[in-house]
Order: structure tokens, then sequence, then C-alpha cells
């Protein structure tokens, strides 16, 4: 794993070692990506204006949320099937980010039970997909409560499935349906056919989506009704509510984009937002995380907004925190190494990430993330009259 040198080193890593349909749910976006595609280019739209000759010898990257210190400003964001790139893969993501002191968010299209996952780190934040029913939230709440789990992710940007055409020209669906293009794919990674799947069938059967409601679902070759995406397409701010004044622990909201829904969401008691386009899966063609999240600071000051979609680099991490992030999740990055290495993979992708803003910040001549601010960036291709102010901006 050493010689992953970068993100993109473990995504190419991830890209010879799974089958093509798989690769391509993860790696892919919904219709013609432009969201996926701006996600990057949102980052490479800023540049840094270091300050060197400042004293950078000690550097500080910790971050403390809700009540617990982080090693770094970057976690990992909830994935679902985890276990389709590697074996008992939520327990290997769960096991990288205890062991980085880094957070993690558990999915709720999982596959092993919650319970297990908190064990093995109990810092896990748990993320739900919530129908618009609280006879089915009052339960799953007290399920999550009782693991022990102090962090709730409720993921609003999936009212419904998106349109995935990759996914449909690769055979790829949830419910996993089998078919000859996916078959062939996975006879043509013998070692993922070996190493994943025949071992997760011999060692567990088949996965089953454990953690959608208080009960165990359906197995994943299966649709089970109630199971996924059921009801949620009616959900409002009515069942935020509801759980903020049932649920004890932290509240955050993933997938919101406006400046006014995060003033919403501080207002209700929500304790934090995951400023998310759902890394370009969802509504395509929706504003970046990074171009929303300075309104979003600005309207609602003080509530934690926690940014996703797009971050490959430490740089990416810098830039977040200046526009008024506290902190930054990354998805794809933590599977691309759990598909290329398991455990020892996600967790060098979190070491990439760690060692790039160390080095990134002594560079920009910023000895601690509370530090940074605009003061820091500029826009590319701006002429500057002064320090970060562009020419054009001059009186
Ligand atoms: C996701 N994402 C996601 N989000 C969520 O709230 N629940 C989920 O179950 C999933 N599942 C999922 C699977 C896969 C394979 C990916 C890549 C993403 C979205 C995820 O939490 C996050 O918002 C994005 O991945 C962030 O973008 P980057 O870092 O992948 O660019």
């Amino acid at each position: 794993m050493n010689n992953a040198l970068s993100i993109r080193d473990l995504e190419t890593a991830a890209r010879k070692r799974l089958p093509a349909s798989i690769f391509g749910y993860v790696s892919g976006g919904s219709e013609d990506l432009l969201t996926l595609r701006a996600n990057r280019a949102a980052f490479d739209a800023w540049r840094f204006v270091p300050r060197p000759l400042v004293n950078v010898a000690k550097r500080s990257q910790k971050v403390e949320l809700f009540g617990k210190t982080y090693s770094a400003p970057v976690g990992i964001a909830p994935m679902g099937v985890a276990t389709l790139c590697h074996f008992d893969g939520d327990v290997a993501l769960a096991r990288a980010a205890h062991e980085a002191g880094q957070p993690y968010v558990l999915s709720a299209a999982s596959t092993t039970p919650l319970e297990r996952v908190a064990q093995v780190n109990p810092d896990t934040w748990y993320q739900a997909y919530l129908p618009a029913d609280t006879a089915v939230i009052g339960p799953l709440l007290e399920r999550v409560a009782a693991a022990g789990i102090g962090v709730l992710v409720v993921t609003v940007d999936v009212q419904i499935a998106s349109m995935r055409e990759n996914e449909i020209r690769n055979g790829f669906s949830i419910p996993l349906r089998p078919n000859p293009t996916l078959i062939m794919g996975g006879l043509l990674r013998p070692r993922w056919l070996l190493g994943n799947f025949v071992r997760t069938l011999l060692a567990q059967g088949v996965p089953h989506f454990e953690n959608f409601t208080a009960t165990r679902g359906g197995p994943i070759i299966r649709a089970t009704p109630g199971d996924h995406r059921a009801g949620r397409a009616a959900m409002t701010w009515e069942e935020i509510r509801w759980i903020r004044e049932r649920w004890n622990g932290a509240l955050l909201v993933k997938g919101l984009l406006r400046a006014s829904d995060a003033v919403m969401a501080q207002s209700i008691g929500v304790d934090g937002v995951v400023v998310s386009n759902h890394g370009g899966r969802q509504l395509d063609g929706t504003v970046t995380s990074l171009d929303a999240l300075p309104a979003m600071a600005l309207a609602a000051p003080g509530l934690p907004l926690i940014l996703d979609s797009g971050i490959r680099r430490g740089t990416d991490v810098l830039k977040a925190l200046a526009l008024g992030a506290h902190a930054t999740l990354v998805g794809r990055p933590a599977m691309y190494g759990l598909a290329a290495a398991g455990q020892a993979g996600a967790a060098q992708a979190l070491a990439l990430f760690k060692r790039e803003i160390d080095v990134d910040l002594a560079l920009l001549g910023c000895a601690d993330i509370a530090q940074l601010s605009t003061d820091f960036l500029c826009r590319a291709g701006e002429v500057l009259a002064a320090d970060n102010i562009p020419l054009k901006e001059l009186p």
C-alpha cells in the first residue's frame, strides 16, 4: 500500500481490483456527470496566497466535533454496500477510521449490524435514510441509541433514486440482480471473486440490509417492502423536528446546499449540517458544496458545517475549511482504498489526507487549521492588487 502516493493511485488500484460494474457504482455519478465534474473544478478555482516567515514548526489539524476531538478534519462519508468492495467492508472502514482517530459514518444501506460496527468503533456516527413515518423512525432511533451511537446523520437528498446510466449499462442495481454482465465482470476479476464474493458467501451468507430500520432488512439481491427508499419522498422538515424532540445525541442533516436551509436547521436545534451534493450522485447540475458553503456559513454562524463532495487532496480540505467548513468527509477516496487493500487501504487514504494537510499547512504559513480563513485564498486567474484583494475590486 505504501506505493500509493495519492488518492488517484488508490483509484487506479481499485479499478484493477473491482469488477467494472462495481467500480462504476463507486466512481460514477448521475446523468451527464455535470455535478461530479464540477465538484473537482470548484476546488481548482481557488488559489492559496501563502504567508511564509511565520512559525509553523508545530502544526495542529485536530478538530472537535460534537464533544469528541479527532486527529484530522477528514472523516469517512456514509457509503452503502461497502461489502461489495471488500470482505467485511463496513468493519474495515470503521476500524481504519477508529485507529486513525478520524470520524466514520455508517450508511443506512450497510450490511453489518450497526451494533457490531459500534463495538469495533465506539465513535461511529449512523446515517439514516428515513421514510416519512414516525412509527418506523421511532424504533430505529431507539436501536441506534441502545448501540451507544451518539451522532445521527439524516440524509435528505435521496428522495427517490437518481438516474445513473453507467449502472444500468453495467448491469448494476440495488437490490443487486445477478445478470450476465455482472457475472462476466466478476469472472474477469478472480481476486475479487474469490477474496470477496466467495469468501463473503461462505463466511456470512448473502449480505442483508441490516440497518435501514429497527429490524433486519432483506438480502441485497431482493427488494423487500419498506426496505429501500420506501416513503422517503414524503419526508419534510416536520420529521426532522420530530426527531430533534426525541433524539438526545447530536443530530446532523446531510445534503443541504441552501443558506436558508442552514438557518432552518439551526433554528430547530440541528447540531450540524453536511454540506453535500452526494458526490454528484443525485440531482445532476447542482451547485457544488464548495460554492454553496460561504453563504451557509454566513447565514448560520456557529452551526458546524461539514463539507463533502469532490475532496481528493489535503489542499481541498484546507480550501473548504478556509471558506467556512468545520471539517470534511470523503466518500470515494476511502472506498477506493478499501477496494484496493481492505482496512489498510482505507487507512492509507486517511493517512494521505493527514500527511498532505500537515505539509500544506506548513507551506501555507498557517500553524493551526483553526486559523484558516479566506485571507489565505483568492480566485484562480485573478490578478491581485493587495494581499488577497483582486485588482478589479479596488475603488
Ligand atoms: C455514497 N453516498 C452516500 N450517502 C449517504 O448519505 N448514504 C449512502 O448510503 C451513500 N452511499 C454512497 C455509496 C457510494 C459508493 C458513494 C461513492 C457515495 C454519498 C457519500 O456519503 C458522500 O456524500 C459522497 O461520496 C462525497 O463525495 P466524494 O467524496 O465521493 O467525492
